[in-house]
């Protein structure tokens, strides 16, 4: 039985918590709705996830899933959507048995969301739901749409008794990001959702938490005694977080216009991945626990001043990408000839701890650049003292611990070696863990796990609404920084496509004497 916080039916008090963790959870009855099913993630990653989840045997037999929009579509429509969206994007191998008895817990509700009629069509939806085929009362509002429509589904969702249950049933929502574009939008964001959900029953997502290697930084850092020792100012130089891709923005004008690389990117996954590299040890990997290490360490996070040294941003000119020509951002299809919209950010921030006093992270992302590559490298300071000739260390850089957290996930310790001969000479040689040789096991896509976790009432891989907000107090003054300057008619600096971003990052990085690693 659950109380109406949104606690699971089959919550456990954590410090009491004795089951088999290494034991998959199957999800009790319930029932999904997507808001925004027509959309590119609907198709592309939800749909998928579901079906790969009911193919590992993790969804009840008595799963349904319900699509909302205003297509004049019948059930059967919406279920001819579904498969070629699980055809074409599953992880899994399609089979038939799976999808004739997921297939047969699909439905459509037609309409708007300022249509009183069709959110009590959704209410008698899920009833008869159910009562036919045992849904249980327990629903998850999944909003893949954009969050200027939040206020109105939530209260809408309020409004048709669907956001409050009796005793003995849940009712969460798991929004997408952006969660707002500012840290005054977030607040006002967070009051209306939380106005019609409890905080319990509110599952953000940030779809970098779902990722195997993400998770992986805690088991490398707290399962370990030979990393945790070094993991501090005394030993680390800098920390560079990269986030990578090749592809463009053609087509994606419509949400990236406007909003650029470092509210996409930088305020959510990034700074995660900051937290969960720079934070202290949680008592237990409870969600409270964790979160509240978390929390502590974006508070002591800020951005390093002055700010035209501590940060770039760039914008993708033509260029070549994997031996094709590609247009600058300005000629892709749905961007303005004038926009001054990011698509590459770098910022440096510091984080005001004990541990990590006076080492700078560096955090970037970019569109067209050199390749799809995301990691977070711990550079560490060089020996004090080196008893060799200069000659004999010319080609020794410094130690560095690399996450790989995609693609070719795993992790890579560069460190220095004799090079084979009669002469002393130390050159930089690495040492590879790499899950796909290490592990027989696929990891399941980030969607699959978080979903998952929704239905479980699992809430430790879903940053609260202090995490989201601390995140913007952060980045708000380099984006104020940012606007400032086009209104004095400035612009993003223009990169080459296919190459590491505009020199304003590489000079972020020399005046201190350092630079990027190479991915
Ligand atoms: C999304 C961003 O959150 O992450 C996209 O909105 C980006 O712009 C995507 O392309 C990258 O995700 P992944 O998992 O492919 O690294």
């Amino acid at each position: 039985m659950s109380d109406c916080s949104g606690r699971p039916a089959d919550w456990v008090n954590p410090l009491r918590d004795k089951r088999d963790k290494r034991m998959p959870r199957i999800a009790g009855p319930c029932a999904v709705v997507i808001f925004g099913v027509t959309g590119d993630l609907a198709r592309k990653k939800l749909m998928p996830a579901i079906y790969d989840l009911a193919n590992r045997g993790l969804l009840p037999p008595s799963f349904a899933l319900i699509g909302f929009a205003r297509r004049d579509w019948a059930d059967e429509d919406f279920g001819n959507v579904v498969h070629d969206a699980v055809k074409q994007h599953a992880r899994t191998p399609f089979r038939q048995e799976v999808w004739d008895r997921l297939a047969e817990g699909f439905r459509f509700v037609q309409g708007t969301f300022d249509d009183d009629a069709a959110f009590e069509r959704l209410r008698d939806t899920l009833r008869k739901l159910d009562e036919e085929r045992g849904t249980g009362g327990n629903h998850a509002f999944y909003l893949s749409i954009p969050p200027n429509a939040f206020p109105q589904v939530c209260e809408q969702l309020s409004k048709s008794g669907l956001a409050n249950k009796p005793d003995g049933c849940w009712s969460r929502v798991v929004i997408e990001k952006p969660f707002g574009h500012d840290l005054a939008s977030a607040e006002a964001l967070n009051g209306v959702v939380n106005s019609v959900f409890p905080e319990s029953s509110v599952f953000r997502i940030d779809h970098y938490l779902g990722k195997e290697t993400v998770q992986n930084i805690l088991a490398l850092r707290f399962a370990n005694e030979l990393f945790e020792p070094v993991w501090n100012s005394h030993y680390v130089d800098s920390v560079q977080i990269t986030m990578a891709e090749d592809i463009g923005l053609g087509g994606r004008g419509g949400y990236y216009d406007g909003v650029g690389a470092a509210r996409d990117v930088i305020q959510n996954h990034l700074l995660q991945l900051l937290a969960l590299t720079a934070l202290e040890e949680p008592v237990s990997f409870s969600p409270a626990e964790l979160q509240a290490e978390k929390i502590k360490v974006l508070s002591a996070t800020r951005l390093a001043e002055p700010l035209d040294e501590t940060t770039s941003r760039g914008q993708y000119a033509a260029g070549w990408q994997g031996g094709e020509k590609v247009v600058g951002l300005l000629d892709e299809e749905g961007f303005s000839k004038t926009s001054t919209t990011e698509t590459f950010a770098a910022i440096t921030v510091e984080v005001d701890t004990r541990r990590w006093a006076g080492v700078p992270f560096y955090l970037r992302t970019g569109k067209r650049l050199g390749r799809r590559v995301t990691e977070i490298a711990l550079v560490f300071k060089r020996a004090p003292h080196l008893p060799f000739d200069a000659t004999m260390t010319d080609e020794l850089g410094q130690n560095a611990l690399v996450i790989r957290v995609q693609p070719d996930e795993g992790i890579t310790l560069r460190f220095g070696s004799k090079v084979p001969g009669h002469l002393m000479e130390v050159r930089d040689v690495s040492m590879d863990f790499s899950y796909g040789s290490a592990f027989a096991e696929d990891s399941p896509e980030a969607y699959e796990r978080l979903i998952l976790d929704v239905l479980l009432g699992e809430p430790s891989l879903f940053p609260v609404n202090a995490e989201v907000e601390l995140s913007w107090k952060i980045l708000d003054p380099a984006l104020e920084h940012w606007a400032e300057q086009d209104k004095a008619g400035g612009r993003p600096d223009a990169y080459e496509s296919g190459t590491w971003g505009p020199d304003s990052a590489f000079e972020m990085l020399q005046r201190s004497g350092r630079e990027w690693r190479r991915p």
